[in-house]
């Protein structure tokens, strides 16, 4: 058929009801489409490229059908190759046009790690919303988030693409950005494809070194890495992306178990598989596959539907299709499930961008999202009161991090305009600041600075002033795909600059921009206050500010695990206990007797230089209001593996200060058939609470939820006691116990 007939014929089926509702019309338009399909063009579908070539070299390639999507191309081809597609290739089947729109397009939120700061779905889904929107406007009609990669270890410059090391926390607020991605249909002009990723076990990187091997047994993988891939899943997700690493010594995108008997098997997915970046032909770099060829072959069956990058399926799929060592099947497959998410975005009708009246990108009500998300992600960590500010003291703002408008933006923030930044300087020259008297003295040119020749200038200023806010932290380059770290330091000098600023006897205020939990315990000391903010984006200067004065009250609680010390990691809450749980102390090792009796210092599980304990746990975050928690009651005390568990507890605002606390619900099994964790996050809500008034904050566990792989890899509740805490962090909270018939 002439390709202006068909255009025609699928226009007509659309008209004739295709579109409108129900998975008969959208399977039969599938099968319609795939019987006219050569094996070449099938395969086509499954080939995705960059932009690694000439524009007319890629073009020739989309008119013979041989690539059925492209990411991270210029926004402004877009809708050319899109044309090619559309107009020139003979069955007109438009791309997938795929881009990392990781945490926001034009207006960027902050990195990952802090939107999970926030505690908050409706925050989350409203600015992945946000990003969707203004991207779909662009013709980017797929993202490469949300990364649902479980992350115990700050070393690994990817946690900060990732919310968090909790698999409740990660799954709510991953199926959080799958809504707010997709919107309410694919189809409309506000939403894109989301793509889980990456699938699985890749933030367990041996030694917290990107890329590298993970040896994650199944129950722990089921259990913990899992469970954030299996929510966003059922939130919707329409793809999903294989992982870098190897499992157990066998590569993501070739892992027929994951990709088919979870995936699709116990999960039902109906959307398309893609690998990463060259992640298939990676393969042989593990030793897995011999060639490029082997790559396809392996892929394919495993489960793979789109290569990215790596080229071997237009390359090798036709002669294995024709050896009988790829079924026709597989491919047939993985084309139904490309072309189901094509349809479901509404491309065959509308392939082009979606330009509005007005543009959405960094529009008010934009940046107010942004704004308000970088305030619910910022953690107070310390405060001996300096905080909040008075207007009427003169500020020092000192600090690498004080005007770092690129810095700020985090990484994958390719489209985030650096002049639209509002850095905390930016903010103190703003209508809504600029009474504020302040002086400025940055002491550091950027984060990796050791000159210190600015110092006494520095000291001078602060001085001058009546408190310092001293802005430090870690510039985007050094976190992030494949940045990597095996010192968390404060890096340059930006310790020494604490240190300088506190020896002028001035309250200091240390505020932090990073890409990951720093190990700050050495700057404790020189700070009075310290608020923590993971890249807060383009509205970040704005959102501290209101922070900093009190127009907000701090609210962010941690994602993850703050280490004193590198070596303690990994250490996350919800561990297995050991045989030896710590008692001991840190003992300062000169204080060890010469010759001390081996086991004099005891036998328990620590570290003798830096003890049991981290320097601040999961949940933990400071307000400007005190709340206190009292009255646990529990529905029931004996409950069966049917019910749902009410529980309760009042919340009280001691203060004088309107405020928001997170409260957080956690249980313990406290015998299973396999070890089980310490403490497991079960619920969370953010409660609103006026100075001086309570509120009781209400959980329903169903029992169910307490499920696990236990040791015959069978999901189930196992019978017996458990502990149950509401509280205001991992560690604190009031305790109850219940138990299971
Ligand atoms: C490699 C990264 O691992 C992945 O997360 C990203 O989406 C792709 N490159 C595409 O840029």
């Amino acid at each position: 058929m002439k390709k202006g007939l068909f255009v025609i014929c699928v226009a007509a089926l659309l008209a004739t009801g295709c579109k409108s509702t129900g998975n008969t019309e959208e399977e039969r338009f599938i099968e319609d489409l795939l019987g006219k399909m050569t094996l070449e063009e099938k395969i086509g579908q499954m080939n995705q490229l960059c932009f690694d070539q000439p524009l007319d070299s890629i073009k020739a390639k989309i008119r013979a059908g041989e690539i059925g999507s492209m990411l991270n191309i210029d926004p402004k081809l877009i809708d050319e190759i899109q044309k090619t597609a559309v107009e020139e290739s003979r069955l007109g089947i438009p791309l997938i046009i795929g881009r990392d729109i990781i945490h926001g397009y034009k207006t960027v939120l902050p990195i990952p790690l802090g939107l999970a700061a926030s505690f908050d779905p409706q925050v989350v889904e409203a600015g992945t919303h946000m990003a969707a929107t203004e991207a779909r406007e662009e013709g980017i009609t797929w993202t490469f988030a949300p990364m649902l990669d479980i992350s115990r270890d700050a070393r690994w410059g990817r946690i900060a693409e990732s919310l968090g090391e909790d698999p409740y926390l990660s799954g709510e607020l991953g199926a959080a950005m799958v809504r707010g991605f997709q919107g309410e249909h694919l189809s409309d002009s506000d939403a894109i494809a989301a793509c889980v990723k990456h699938f699985v076990g890749y933030g367990a990187a041996e030694g917290g070194r990107d890329y590298n091997s993970t040896y994650i047994p199944e129950t722990l993988l089921r259990n913990v890495y899992l469970e954030p891939f299996q929510k966003a899943i059922e939130a919707g997700a329409a793809t999903l992306m294989t992982s870098f690493n190897d499992n157990d010594g066998i590569p993501a995108s070739g892992n027929d178990f994951l990709l088919r008997t979870v995936l699709r098997d116990e999960w039902k997915f109906d959307g398309f598989v893609v690998s990463d970046w060259c992640s298939m032909s990676e393969m042989m770099s593990h030793g897995f596959a011999a060639d490029r060829k082997d790559v396809a072959r392996i892929s394919a069956n495993a489960g793979v539907d789109m290569e990215m990058v790596s080229q071997t399926y237009i390359e090798h799929l036709p002669q294995l299709v024709a050896e009988n060592k790829v079924p026709m099947e597989v491919i047939d497959n993985a084309v139904r499930n490309i072309l189901r998410i094509k349809y479901r975005l509404g491309l065959f009708e509308n392939p082009y961008a979606k330009p509005g009246k007005t543009s959405t990108i960094y529009c008010d009500e934009h940046l107010q999202t942004a704004r308000r998300a970088a305030v619910e992600s910022a953690i107070l960590l310390k405060n001996d009161g300096v905080l909040p500010l008075k207007e009427d003291q003169t500020l020092a703002i000192v600090g690498p991090m004080a005007d770092a408008p690129h810095d700020q933006l985090g990484t994958w923030s390719f489209d985030g305009d650096k002049n639209r930044t509002v850095t905390p300087l930016r903010a103190l020259q703003t209508d809504e600041y600029n009474q504020v008297k302040y002086i400025y003295e940055p002491g550091l040119d950027y984060s990796r600075d050791t000159d210190t020749s600015d110092f006494e200038r520095v000291k001078s200023a602060v001085r001058r002033a009546d408190v310092a806010v001293v802005f430090v932290g870690e510039e985007a380059i050094l976190s992030g795909e494949a940045h990597s770290l095996s010192n968390i330091n404060l890096i340059g000098a930006q310790s020494e600059l604490l240190k300088a600023v506190k020896s002028t006897g001035k309250p200091v205020v240390m505020v932090v921009i990073a890409g990951r939990p720093l190990t700050i315990e050495r700057d404790l000391p020189y700070a009075d206050a310290v608020l923590y903010n993971f890249h807060p984006g383009t509205m970040g200067g704005l959102a501290i500010m209101d922070l900093l004065y009190g127009r907000e009250n701090p609210s962010g609680k941690l994602p993850v695990t703050f280490v004193r010390e590198v070596g303690q990691i990994p250490m996350y809450y919800n561990h297995n206990n050991t045989g030896r749980p710590a008692q001991n102390e840190i003992t300062p090792l000169e204080d060890i007797p010469l010759e001390a009796p081996q086991t004099s210092l005891g036998n328990t599980s620590f570290y003798l230089d830096s003890g049991k304990d981290p320097l601040f746990v999961f949940g933990y975050g400071l307000s400007y209001s005190t709340f206190e928690y009292a009255d646990l009651n529990l529905s029931s005390n004996e409950v069966s593996a049917t019910d749902t568990l009410t529980v309760t507890a009042t919340v009280k605002n001691t203060s004088a200060v309107d405020g928001t606390e997170v409260a957080q619900l956690y249980v313990r099994d406290l015998v299973g058939s396999i070890d089980r964790p310490v403490k497991e996050l079960k619920g969370f809500q953010r409660l609103f609470i006026k100075a001086g008034n309570s509120q009781t904050v209400t959980f329903k566990l169903p029992v169910s939820a307490l499920a696990f792989y236990g040791r015959d890899l069978k999901k189930k509740v196992e019978a017996g006691q458990f502990d149950i805490w509401i509280g205001p962090n991992s560690a604190e909270g009031l305790k109850g116990s219940f138990t299971v018939k």
